[in-house]
């Protein structure tokens, strides 16, 4: 071979080799862009069916705190799925009537009865005062054993806590990711108080 050869054969398989580096890295960041474009996708609707299932299994109507409108009672969506408010009252111990079982308080979101009274909690990712610390484990823990974080005392009326255990796993995550993708709200709940007479 010549010299002038040798240098276009050189030249030649240098842009090969440049040209090959450059297509494999485009592909390879093309994979990566496609892979993250399919997780946000998953993620997306893993939310939507979260939402799905907390509009169609009533959380809301003991979750988001209930305001007197001109049709009646409705559900103060600012302050959406964030429990029984700090500011409202508590209710005192349920002395009923005979025929009665129990007494909501005027949010809708507390309940006095034989078990003594139970504020509904905070739903909303605020770390303080919502579920902003819970593992997506210890929300299905709760979810199957109807135990606070899952391993606490019972969970209380009128949580719906035997209907809860039929969810699947994966519509348990659901629920976790929707409301953890709501906006936070503050809003410290109380702990339960115990029957009247004790
Ligand atoms: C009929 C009323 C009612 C409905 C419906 C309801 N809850 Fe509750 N929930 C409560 C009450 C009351 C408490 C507080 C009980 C307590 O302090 O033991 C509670 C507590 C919780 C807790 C906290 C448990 C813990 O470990 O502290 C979570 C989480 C929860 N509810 C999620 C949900 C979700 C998700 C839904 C909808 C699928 C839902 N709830 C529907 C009344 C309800």
């Amino acid at each position: 071979m010549r010299s002038k050869d040798i240098v276009w054969t050189s030249a030649i398989v240098a842009a090969a080799i440049i040209l090959t580096a450059v297509l494999s890295t485009a592909s390879l960041r093309a994979a990566a862009g496609g892979g993250a474009l399919e997780a946000a996708a998953k993620s997306s609707q893993q939310i939507a069916r979260g939402k799905y299932l907390v509009d169609i299994m009533g959380c809301h109507d003991c979750h988001t705190p209930m305001k007197l409108g001109p049709n009646g009672p409705e559900w103060d969506m600012t302050r959406a799925l964030s429990g029984h408010p700090e500011d409202a009252p508590m209710l005192p111990p349920a002395n009923l009537p005979p025929g009665y079982m129990a007494a909501i308080g005027g949010t809708f979101t507390s309940f006095a009865g034989p078990w003594g009274t139970s504020y509904t909690r905070n739903l909303t990712p605020d770390k303080e005062t919502g579920l902003g610390d819970w593992t997506v484990e210890e929300f299905i823990a709760t979810m199957k054993t109807g135990r606070e974080r899952g391993k606490g005392r019972p969970v209380l009326p009128p949580m719906p806590v035997q209907n809860l255990r039929a969810l699947s796993d994966t519509d348990i995550r659901a629920l976790f990711a929707y409301l953890q993708s709501l906006p936070p709200i503050k809003n410290r709940t109380p702990q339960p108080t115990e029957p009247a007479g004790q």
